[in-house]
């Protein structure tokens, strides 16, 4: 087959995804059964015949690409009606809804395996209104009353004080698309990129006092900072923790989280080489949590999060581990595996989560558009050789992905050690492999429209 038949293909997967309630489309469910249309091709096992929100973000995503707007805005209006009025999670959306006897049925978490609640959802829904509001123009929509008012719930749900005065947010393990236990409780950084992201898309879409305007964007501003002073990780930043003293008290001191040279593993060094950085995955007292996490890595570049010399760094470390990374599969979500008994203690012995498998360092197709997105988004301040570097990695990957995806069913995820096996529990035809790789061709189309190029810009 060639390019624009497996793209036609993946057109024709996508349609069979999508969801009606009352006759207007809800979204995609999370997975088609290769088998038959409509509901009766849904998978009815787990809850992949569900509509989760984050992975509706590429689906929606790639409809304003196509310039069906009216959907989108039909989605966040469903979101919306979902969210949580009252109780402690008043300003929560759903991780999922399905279509039951005409009606929707959310899951906040007490449907979901392990009871896991997804605050990555509701974070997600701001970034997508004001996508949807760039990119449609269609501001009357946001400025309605429903709009500010969930907007208002959310705001009170994220920026209430809790037992810190630091800017992030904390949540409980498996709070995001890594939803079982895998460590990332506290601070993992995805949710703090997304807090981000979110803060900003809000401050944008307010239409209320503008004291609350001016708090969102202080908070976002001092996250930025704090993820770019104690996340960002490079050579000489490590040289320089493993001489700084421990055990300090009082303010301002060299080393506030107390880390010890020991918690600085051994990877590090050739992972870093001399010109790398990134953002590490979770910053606790004590604890740093040194894994490399594809997906807030490639937001922090799509939401501007990182200064230039940061997005070099970042990048180069990138085409470095690129054999890691990428392998035989765009690209890894985690770095390295927790195995032996950490893998036995931190994920409670969890099968789907063996070393190199699904969240635990699987490769997932459905992450290498927002890598692309986020090159474009840092592209004026990359010098040409990396700017070649990174569009041939990406290149690399779109072929891996043409060539593969189709004769593996559309894969949810492979497993490694390089991504070259179909994962062991993996879905077939999962909506945001489908979908992923029809944004990923419009991204690295050189006709790329306007709206392609500024794709989750916030
Ligand atoms: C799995 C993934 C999660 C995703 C869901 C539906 O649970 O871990 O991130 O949203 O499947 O595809």
């Amino acid at each position: 087959m060639d390019t624009a038949a497996i793209l036609t293909q993946a057109r024709s997967h996508f349609q069979r995804t999508l969801v009606t309630c009352g006759g207007q489309v809800v979204g995609s469910v999370a997975a088609l059964a290769p088998e038959g249309d409509g509901a009766a091709g849904f998978h009815e096992d787990l809850n992949y015949g569900e509509v989760f929100l984050r992975d509706n973000v590429p689906v929606m995503m790639y409809l304003l690409l196509s310039g069906q707007g009216t959907v989108v805005r039909h989605f966040l209006n469903t979101c919306l009606a979902l969210q949580q009025t009252d109780g402690p999670n008043r300003g929560l959306f759903p991780t999922s809804f399905l279509e039951k006897d005409g009606k929707l049925v959310a899951d906040y978490g007490q449907r979901a395996i392990g009871r896991v609640c997804s605050p990555d959802a509701s974070l997600w829904f701001p970034i997508l209104a004001q996508q949807y509001v760039q990119h449609t123009g269609d501001r009357t929509w946001a400025n309605q009353t429903s709009v500010q008012t969930g907007l208002q719930r959310l705001l009170d749900l994220v920026m209430a004080p809790r037992f810190r005065a630091a800017p992030i947010l904390e949540v409980p393990d498996g709070a995001f698309m890594i939803d079982r236990p895998l460590d990332v409780w506290g601070a993992p950084l995805e949710i703090q990129v997304l807090l981000y992201g979110a803060l900003r898309a809000t401050a944008d879409l307010w239409q209320g006092a503008d004291s609350v305007k001016q708090q969102v964007l202080d908070r976002a501003a001092a996250l930025k900072t704090y993820l770019q002073t104690y996340y960002w990780i490079s050579t000489p930043i490590i040289q320089d923790w493993r001489r700084r003293g421990t055990e300090q008290y009082g303010d301002p001191v060299a080393n506030p989280f107390n880390l010890y040279p020991e918690t600085i593993p051994d990877w590090l060094q050739t992972w870093l080489g001399t010109d790398g950085g990134y953002l590490i995955g979770n910053l606790r007292s004590g604890r740093p949590d040194f894994r490399f996490f594809s997906l807030g890595n490639a937001l922090a570049l799509c939401f501007d999060l990182l200064d230039p010399v940061q997005q070099t760094a970042l990048l180069q470390l990138i085409c470095r581990n690129q054999a890691t990374l990428v392998g035989q599969m765009p690209l890894r979500i985690a770095h390295p595996p927790l195995t032996g008994e950490a893998w036995r203690l931190l994920t409670g012995s969890d099968p789907k989560n063996r070393p190199g498998c699904y969240h635990n360092g699987g490769h997932w197709p459905c992450l290498v558009w927002f890598l692309a997105a986020g090159v474009m988004r840092s592209h004026p301040n990359l010098s040409p050789d990396l700017s070649h570097q990174m569009q041939q990695l990406l290149h690399t990957g779109y072929q891996q992905m043409l060539h593969q995806l189709p004769q593996q069913a559309w894969a949810e995820y492979f497993d490694g050690p390089t991504g070259g096996w179909v994962g062991q529990q993996s879905r077939d035809y999962q909506t945001w492999t489908v979908v992923g790789l029809l944004i990923l061709a419009d991204l690295l189309d050189s006709q790329a429209t306007p709206i392609a190029k500024t794709l989750l810009a916030i």
